[in-house]
């Protein structure tokens, strides 16, 4: 039998916050409405979190809880929607299998780790998956990111050499491969209360972007400290966000300024050659860029979004 829908924690001028679990939240959602699924789900690490739910789980029970929520992502996912999956590779190799049955595979993306730990007896880990399907045979949003050419970060010199196409290069910057090397990990000192495992705005940014418009339905169905949200909410995506423990989330959102000077940084520095601080090197270290066409590089506007708490 379904439950009620609860009244959300917070409201928006985009989104709506549900503090429950997800499960009793997305039988609510009518199908084919969701333009976008982001899913980070925790990794049966054993990990402590501020919602106290059980993160080591025999392995098969795992599978079977993922394939549960899964099958309501695909649900509400309109035709040509995408899902995204952050997991471990161990978990996203099942549970790819599972949604290639329903869905389109479109791609398993690494997202290289920065810090992480050596395992005895192992190969070092050195990516998480994100795996990227489709409902249906194409999808209905689909506008990668190109991102700067790779440059030193002490004095700009490109890391590969271009030889006589630089002249022939996008001015737009390189294509996004489906290998994503310049996610930053985050490291909040100020904000204790998020023991989410959060992930970098850098990261939902290039995903909400590629894979949604102004005005499309985002869902994430694990809110953590919320990023998701937060991206959607500053690029005007709709959202519908669920969390187990939410007031992290909450306070995000009183303090987004932050996120949005970020994001408004980030957006400066992507679809072109060179950002801002590499040219700068460039010239202080006298590397030639004028073979390059930098047509089009102007600075952009600072991002002014000014989220609306309902
Ligand atoms: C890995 S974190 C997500 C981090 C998030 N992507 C971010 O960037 O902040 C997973 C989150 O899922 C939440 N969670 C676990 N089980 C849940 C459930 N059944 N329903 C909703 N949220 C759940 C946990 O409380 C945790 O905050």
């Amino acid at each position: 039998m379904m439950t009620m829908l609860p009244i959300p924690k917070m409201e928006t001028q985009f989104g709506k916050l549900y503090e429950a679990d997800c499960l009793s939240i997305l039988p609510h959602i009518p199908a084919g409405t969701v333009d976008l699924v982001f899913a980070d789900p925790p990794f049966n690490l054993g990990k402590a979190y501020n919602s106290k739910f059980d993160d080591a789980i025999p392995e098969q029970n795992y599978v079977l809880w993922c394939e549960q929520w899964l099958d309501e992502l695909v649900r509400v996912l309109r035709p040509g929607g995408a899902l995204f999956l952050f997991n471990l590779p161990k978990w996203n190799l099942p549970l790819g299998a599972f949604l290639g049955k329903k869905m389109t595979f479109r791609h398993w993306i690494s997202v290289d780790i920065k810090y992480s730990l050596p395992i005895p007896k192992r190969l070092y880990p050195s990516h998480y998956s994100l795996l990227y399907f489709i409902k249906g045979d194409k999808p209905a949003i689909f506008h990668p990111d190109r991102l700067p050419i790779k440059t030193c970060s002490h004095c700009g010199k490109e890391a590969n050499d271009y030889g006589g196409y630089k002249d022939k290069m996008n001015p737009a910057g390189v294509n996004l491969t489906d290998v994503w090397y310049d996610i930053p990990p985050v490291r909040h000192a100020k904000y204790k209360k998020r023991k989410a495992n959060e992930l970098s705005l850098k990261l939902l940014d290039r995903v909400v972007s590629m894979a949604s418009d102004p005005g499309s339905m985002v869902l994430d169905p694990f809110g953590g400290a919320g990023t998701t949200f937060v991206a959607a909410e500053l690029l005007g995506r709709n959202w519908i966000g669920i969390e187990l423990e939410a007031s992290a989330i909450v306070e995000r959102f009183e303090n987004i300024n932050a996120d949005a000077d970020y994001l408004a940084k980030l957006t400066a520095s992507k679809n072109r050659l060179f950002t801002s601080d590499s040219l700068k090197l460039r010239k202080r270290f006298g590397h030639d860029t004028s073979k390059y066409r930098l047509d089009g590089l102007v600075e952009k506007p600072d991002l002014k979004l000014q989220p609306i708490l309902i």
